[in-house]
């Protein structure tokens, strides 16, 4: 380390024995100096603590246009996850940049697949069927941007949670079949919706021979998806959802798609984060609801709307603990070097890379 990432760290240390006043007020401070250069884009799922500060706020879809469209700011601070930022870096202007401030804050479900593993299955599959004729490879947003580009390079396309089902139905009027990943819940809760027949969707389990598929169910299956999930949303259980029905009369249960199917079946709603707030917000007073996605979010819509009651599904606590490394520590030290003219935590899709995922998001972008 040199002696300016050095110093440059202790200031980040240092941090962490200031209040939350003065953190604040810094934080403050720096957004004030940077002015329009600026803009703090900041996922549903952030800390309380760290949202307060966002310009504009979103789901992956929406925060995936703005970032395309905030093109007067020189800097984009994300606070979100990694997937989120490579996005930003990718749709955004040549003349922008990314910071994350924090690069540990990942998203366990994007590293479940990586390019080696889905191009090894992709020539599994070719040796059963012809994919590039066949297959429509479709890649959730929570993925890496080198499965972005994969899908790039094969005329396939990237979806998000609020867009699953249109795009599924775009990539079938292109092939006859899908290959999804890596979540397999939304691709699953997304294909049944369009009615496509369970015995038509089938899981690839990267970790045995041909997905542990035989070549006759590969033949026969619509979607192939992926053997991916979030360790967040996997809490969630249909027993949770018959628990509220029995004790709660009147509420209604509204979930996230990345939750199995078992608990999508039993749900009221459907949703990404943006429209589970917007289902909430748009109820009467006295609504009663459950909610199955990331505690921060649940949290927030209890604080917000105190005549309505609302409950978190889950009896444990499930937070996106990559999202919550995201502190208004990193936040301060990421806006402050900014100011002293360091980028720090830079996220740079490289240049091929960059251009191929953006073949892919595009094509999101103009189907959705
Ligand atoms: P949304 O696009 O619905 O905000 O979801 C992102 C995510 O990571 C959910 O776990
Ligand atoms: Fe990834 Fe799950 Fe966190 Fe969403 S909640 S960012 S899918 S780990």
């Amino acid at each position: 380390m040199n002696a300016v990432a050095d110093s440059s760290q202790s200031l980040l240390e240092s941090l962490y024995q200031c209040s939350d006043q003065e953190l604040n007020r810094r934080i403050q401070a720096a957004r004030d100096q940077l002015g329009e250069k600026l803009v703090i884009l900041c996922h549903h799922y952030q800390r309380e603590e760290v949202y307060q500060f966002a310009d504009l706020t979103g789901d992956s879809l929406k925060l995936s246009r703005l970032a395309s469209q905030r093109t007067r700011a020189e800097t984009i601070v994300f606070c979100g996850v990694h997937f989120m930022a490579e996005v930003a870096d990718i749709l955004s202007g040549p003349n922008q940049v990314t910071l994350l401030p924090d690069l540990a804050a990942g998203c366990s479900m994007a590293d479940m697949a990586d390019l080696l593993q889905v191009t090894a299955a992709w020539k599994e599959l070719e040796r059963v069927i012809p994919v590039e004729s066949q297959v429509t490879p479709v890649t959730y947003v929570n993925s890496t941007a080198e499965l972005k580009a994969f899908c790039g390079a094969h005329q396939g396309i990237v979806c998000t949670s609020s867009n699953a089902t249109n795009i599924l139905k775009w990539a079938f009027s292109q092939r006859p079949k899908v290959f999804f990943f890596p979540d397999q819940h939304l691709g699953r809760n997304s294909a049944k919706r369009m009615g496509i027949p369970l015995d038509e969707i089938v899981l690839y389990q990267p970790d045995l021979p041909l997905g542990g598929l035989t070549e006759d169910a590969i033949r026969k299956a619509r979607v192939i998806l992926w053997n991916g999930y979030c360790s967040v949303h996997q809490m969630f259980q249909p027993a949770h959802v018959e628990l509220f029905r029995k004790r709660v009369p009147g509420i209604r249960i509204v979930v996230h798609p990345e939750c199995s199917m078992e608990v999508c079946d039993l749900a009221d709603e459907l949703g990404s984060t943006e429209k589970i707030q917007q289902v909430v917000r748009s109820a009467p007073p006295g609504s009663r609801f459950a909610i199955g996605t990331e505690l921060n979010l649940v949290n927030r819509l209890k604080h917000e709307l105190p005549d309505r009651e609302i409950h978190f599904l889950c009896p444990t606590i499930c937070m996106c603990s990559t999202m919550f490394r995201i502190d208004t520590q990193h936040l301060c030290w990421t806006l402050e070097q900014l100011v002293q003219g360091r980028l720090v935590n830079r996220i740079s899709v490289p240049q091929r890379e960059a251009q191929l995922a953006k073949l892919a998001l595009e094509r999101m972008l103009s189907v959705s």
